[in-house]
């Protein structure tokens, strides 16, 4: 009787951690029509965003890009690439035949992690570092050291959080995103910052444009391909930008441009509405964060947070059975299971998944977890994951809403005996989770097809750059610093 009561007990917990994985699924739904309801929000906010200065979450922010690189640029620039997980430094040359695009560009790079304690601790420390981490890479690059003290060098700067430009070489930080948080730094120009960290050390270079990532991408999706008009981030962070008319700004009244249009970067991190699907463990996610009621859509789409969501809920379901063992104490710890580890377990294809067993026992501490329960982790990824991916992808629908890409009229550039010609429009998608995730890939993608439907997803393509942030910059360095400039088309 005793053995029968413990069974019974025990396949009742096992109930409750379905149940629990059945609830969170459920509240994670993202069917078309709720796809939609978001591809709708975004442009509305997109809308209030341009209308006036804190109108929306979204900051549509202006980057005074309004020409993008187009094969002229000739030279040797730097780029310095800071914002993620690690930063990077590169040099490219440039041949300055726009016939050829793609052999003119050689590119040397390092990366490197940024000492964690870094991302807290003052500015000086910071751009110290950066600034030294760079002198070194050209001096290596340019091969002896006098020849910086003489050569001026110009440089790319990616700086990958919201920064309120007041012309492409400079610009205020708004705010930290992404788990850095270096007070002083809030409210300071970022260029000059770096430049005096330069000068301090002899480094003879001159930010010659400063830019987010996603103006980085789209610089090089563009110089690549025309008819590209948006770049998403996808990785640690989350962001997209594009390219807006100058007189739909009208926050900006009389904005004048070379081209008649600009690059605006929307920080859609900060995005929020309510047909987003909200779970309880994002709300304790985010009140737990260093930035609560901040970075709303970030958190539910981006690298930083989505294993931490996937370990939140697995705690949870660790305490309804003793299937999982006694509860882990890394399980309890945040941000100890990171994207990668659980893009690992989600891929596992091994029919025992046995990739899924060392990870949870070598990351989390949990030994011996028995199959069924790793079948449900690997489930709990998917859902997380699926859920990511097809609000990426209504996001990015609402950008081509907002633009009128997305066939809801307007779109036509000619129509041809009564059948409307759609134009090719190509977006830019770069960043860790698009990369390197596959099933994340996979499930943006099908979702954009799914919203967009079969008559215009054919004219609707996403291309997957790599380095587009880092190279961007050294592009626009390039054209923002020769006379030799073409407007965007
Ligand atoms: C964060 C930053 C944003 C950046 C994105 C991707 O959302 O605020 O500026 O583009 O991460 O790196």
């Amino acid at each position: 009787a005793v053995m029968v009561g413990r069974r019974v007990r025990r396949r009742r917990r096992w109930t409750r951690v379905v149940a629990v994985l059945e609830e969170f699924e459920e509240s994670c739904a993202t069917h078309v029509g709720r796809l939609r309801q978001v591809v709708d929000a975004m442009a509305v906010e997109m809308h209030a965003g341009l209308a006036s200065e804190g109108g929306s979450k979204l900051k549509m922010l202006l980057t005074f890009v309004d020409t993008l690189p187009n094969g002229s640029e000739k030279g040797t620039y730097y780029a310095l690439d800071l914002g993620g997980t690690n930063f990077r430094v590169l040099q490219v040359q440039l041949g300055g035949d726009s016939s050829d695009r793609s052999a003119i560009l050689r590119h040397d790079v390092v990366r490197q992690a940024i000492p964690p304690h870094l991302m807290t601790s003052t500015s000086e420390d910071l751009f110290d570092f950066i600034a030294s981490s760079l002198k070194e890479f050209v001096e290596k690059e340019e091969g002896f050291s006098e020849l910086s003290a003489v050569k001026r060098m110009e440089l790319g700067f990616t700086f990958s959080f919201p920064v309120k430009q007041m012309s492409v070489l400079s610009g205020i930080l708004i705010k930290w995103t992404k788990g850095f948080a270096i007070e002083d730094m809030v409210g300071r120009d970022v260029s000059e910052c770096l430049q005096q960290a330069m000068s301090k050390i002899g480094l003879n270079m001159r930010v010659a444009a400063l830019v987010n990532d996603s103006v980085g991408t789209l610089a090089l999706g563009h110089y690549q391909d025309e008819d590209t008009v948006a770049a998403v981030i996808i990785g640690t962070g989350t962001n997209a930008c594009y390219l807006e008319r100058a007189d739909a700004i009208i926050k900006c009244q009389g904005l004048l441009t070379t081209s008649g249009c600009m690059v605006v970067n929307m920080e859609w991190g900060n995005f929020w509405s309510s047909h987003l699907p909200r779970t309880s463990y994002d709300v304790d996610l985010d009140a737990n964060s260093p930035n609560p009621n901040d970075q709303g859509f970030e958190k539910m789409v981006s690298g930083m947070y989505l294993g931490e969501i996937v370990r939140r809920v697995i705690l949870r379901m660790s305490e309804e059975s003793d299937s999982f063992g006694p509860v882990a104490s890394r399980l309890s710890e945040p941000f100890t299971l990171r994207t990668p580890l659980m893009a690992a377990m989600h891929g596992d294809e091994s029919p025992e998944l046995r990739e899924v067993a060392r990870i949870l026992k070598d990351d989390l501490e949990i030994p011996d977890v028995p199959l069924k329960v790793r079948k449900l982790i690997v489930k709990v990824c998917d859902v997380v994951t699926r859920r990511a991916a097809r609000l990426a992808a209504a996001g990015i629908v609402g950008i081509l809403k907002k633009i009128g890409r997305d066939g809801s009229g307007g779109i036509t550039s000619g129509r041809t005996k009564g059948q409307q010609k759609f134009r090719r429009t190509v977006v830019v998608v770069e960043g860790g989770l698009y990369t390197n995730y596959s099933m994340f890939r996979e499930y943006l993608d099908e979702a954009v097809t799914e919203i967009l439907g079969d008559e215009i997803s054919p004219h609707v393509i996403l291309k997957h750059t790599e380095d587009g942030s880092g190279i961007g910059a050294a592009l626009l360095a390039a054209a923002y610093s020769s006379p030799n400039v073409d407007t965007v088309q």
